[in-house]
């Protein structure tokens, strides 16, 4: 069985974003065997800062994260028929997808993003590809709202760690990636396509192999 591996970023689930949201759910049930890892959006924005302010814990806020990831993919798996239960862990995505071979999933445990979720589980899956889709377009040589920023077509694993460490950037600010994405995509060589979610014909030729505007990590 092979099949994209995809972590769709929860800022498509913005409300202004609905449209995007509905093009990409009509167009991925056209693709066989999909992995969908699904992000916590606005949703996981808004009530994590409520705990914040309330004091609790970084866990905790990462516990309350979670819940909305799997809120979001709990709507994405209805809207395409899919009656299974959203997985928990990467083993469970796992035995779904040899049982049924397609999977939606959200967050796991608390630590990381959806993105390391979707890199994890290409790992287990053997996939060479996660396509990442955001809400920006490409990667950017610096903070794309600076003047001078220049779209990236290709980037290394190590050139992206150095960038998202950099200091003149700003530690994870602007980057569409976390850094431990970046170690697991690299010690397994998987690579990853970035493409934005607001043209939904683009994200769907990188997920179909077809030329595409965005970044690739490799
Ligand atoms: P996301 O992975 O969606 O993070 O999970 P994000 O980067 O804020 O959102 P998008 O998808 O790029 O827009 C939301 C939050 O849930 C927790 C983290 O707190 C994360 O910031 N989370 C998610 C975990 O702790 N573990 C997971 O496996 C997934």
């Amino acid at each position: 069985m092979s099949g994209p591996v995809i972590s769709l970023g929860g800022s498509i689930f913005s409300k202004i974003d609905e449209k995007y949201l509905l093009e990409f759910l009509e167009r991925i049930k056209r693709v066989d065997g999909y992995a969908l890892v699904v992000g916590g959006g606005p949703m996981a924005r808004d009530e994590i800062s409520k705990l914040r302010k309330i004091g609790a814990k970084e866990y905790y806020l990462d516990m309350m994260g979670i819940q909305a990831t799997r809120l979001n993919a709990t709507l994405v798996s209805l809207a395409l028929g899919n009656l299974m239960e959203v997985p928990r862990s990467i083993d469970e995505a796992v035995r779904q997808m040899k049982l049924y071979e397609r999977v939606i999933m959200g967050g796991t445990e608390p630590g990381h993003t959806t993105d390391a979720v979707s890199l994890l589980l290409a790992e287990a899956l053997s996939r060479d590809t996660v396509v990442n889709v955001t809400n920006v377009d490409y990667l950017y040589d610096r903070d794309p709202k600076l003047k001078g920023a220049k779209k990236i077509e290709k980037i290394s694993y190590s050139s992206a760690v150095e960038m998202i460490t950099s200091e003149k950037r700003g530690a994870g600010a602007n980057f569409p990636l976390d850094i431990l994405s970046l170690n697991i995509a690299r010690r397994s060589n998987i690579r990853i396509k970035i493409v934005s979610f607001r043209s939904p014909k683009n994200v769907f030729n990188a997920i179909n192999n077809r030329k595409f505007d965005g970044t690739t990590v490799l």
